[in-house]
């Protein structure tokens, strides 16, 4: 298929472009490089031995997204693009609000104007809000989140389920992801935040290449196995694989709009996160425990019963191959990418 693939420059994106490569699918990729660097571009040319045609715009405008389709054909969109810091969209509402959604609609007009009915989202577990039972399935109802961010998804998840009702032949795969960690296992692509880190992973990386102090551990009185929080951590190789997975299941797909967790099905908590990257480094890590972060869930993780029966796709890669695959990937670019 020739997808189009929003969000391309980005963490989970760059991963997964280069998956739907080597399963020989054409690749175009639209990026306003919000949170990504330009240089991504070069190491996922080098990588692919591929060139990959960009776009760089910005697709809450309405009329460049739809001069994109206008001049090129596409079979399939894969939607990442998108802000997606928890914290930042309490104190930024209106701007996540308006660039989540208005990016979707822009995308939405333009695809239902051309003939282009196939989408894969880039959703959240953050929709099953803080009331559903653990581990998490796609039937649960009422949808909710406790962020502005999580709002969005919930809002775009129902736009789109609204949209591919009414839309003879368009097929919607809700991803909804855990949480990703791990690197491509060359070292050359990776989770490169702007900023301090908002999550786990990368903090303990940049702590571990000596650009933090040390890790703060948000908690050790919760209900949990050692009592800091636990999450299911899903490799981003193993990502990228259920992104396939998904796209070529689309065009075989009875009902129009359907949920898949991307989730290993196992929780690892906080203390278990960090002890496995020490066993990547070859030594302990500094760290304290200091309150509880507000909105922190004690404990979830995926039911990937779904995915499994109806993609045919499996998580396979452990939280060591999660640990090491990001510290070979910070410790050869401890400042990420390199500007362009
Ligand atoms: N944590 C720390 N110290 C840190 C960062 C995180 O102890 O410096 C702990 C958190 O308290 C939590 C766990 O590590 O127990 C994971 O936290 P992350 O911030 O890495 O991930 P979250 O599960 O909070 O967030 C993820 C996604 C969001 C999504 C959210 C809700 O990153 O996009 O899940 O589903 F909205």
């Amino acid at each position: 298929m020739r997808v189009l693939v929003s969000g391309g420059a980005g963490y989970i994106g760059s991963h997964t472009v280069l998956a739907l490569l080597e399963h020989g699918h054409d690749v175009v990729i639209v990026d306003d490089f919000a949170n990504s660097k330009p240089t991504v571009l070069g190491r996922l040319e080098t990588l692919s031995g591929k060139t990959i045609p960009l776009h760089a715009f910005d697709l809450t405008d309405a009329d460049k997204t739809e001069h994109l389709f206008a001049s090129e054909k596409f079979d399939a969109v894969i939607h990442f693009a998108g802000f997606k810091a928890v914290g930042e969209s309490v104190e930024k509402p209106l701007d996540y609000y308006r660039n989540n959604l208005d990016s979707t609609f822009s995308l939405l007009r333009a695809m239902t104007r051309h003939g282009v009915d196939k989408l894969v989202f880039s959703s959240s577990a953050t929709v099953y809000g803080d009331t559903a039972p653990v581990p998490y399935h796609e039937d649960y109802e009422p949808l909710s989140a406790s962020s502005p961010y999580g709002r969005t998804k919930v809002m775009i998840e129902r736009v789109l389920t609204d949209v591919a009702t009414i839309t003879d032949g368009f097929r919607v795969a809700l991803l909804r992801y855990f949480n990703p960690v791990g690197a491509h296992p060359s070292g050359m692509i990776g989770e490169d935040p702007q900023g301090i880190p908002n999550n786990l992973m990368p903090f303990i990386a940049q702590v571990a290449v000596g650009r933090r102090d040390k890790l703060r551990v948000f908690g050790d009185d919760y209900p949990t196995k050692d009592g800091t929080g636990e999450r299911d951590y899903i490799h981003v190789m193993d990502l990228a694989a259920g992104h396939v997975a998904a796209l070529e299941h689309l065009p075989t797909m009875d009902e129009p709009v359907r949920a898949f967790n991307l989730g290993t099905g196992e929780g690892t908590s906080v203390l278990e996160l960090l002890h496995a990257f020490e066993r990547a480094v070859g030594h302990e890590l500094p760290y304290e425990v200091v309150e509880r972060r507000a909105g922190d869930l004690p404990a979830y993780w995926a039911d990937p019963t779904r995915a499994q029966q109806e993609l045919g796709w499996q998580a396979t890669h452990t939280i060591d191959d999660m640990c090491a695959d990001t510290w070979r990937w910070q410790s050869e670019n401890p400042n990420g990418f390199p500007e362009g």
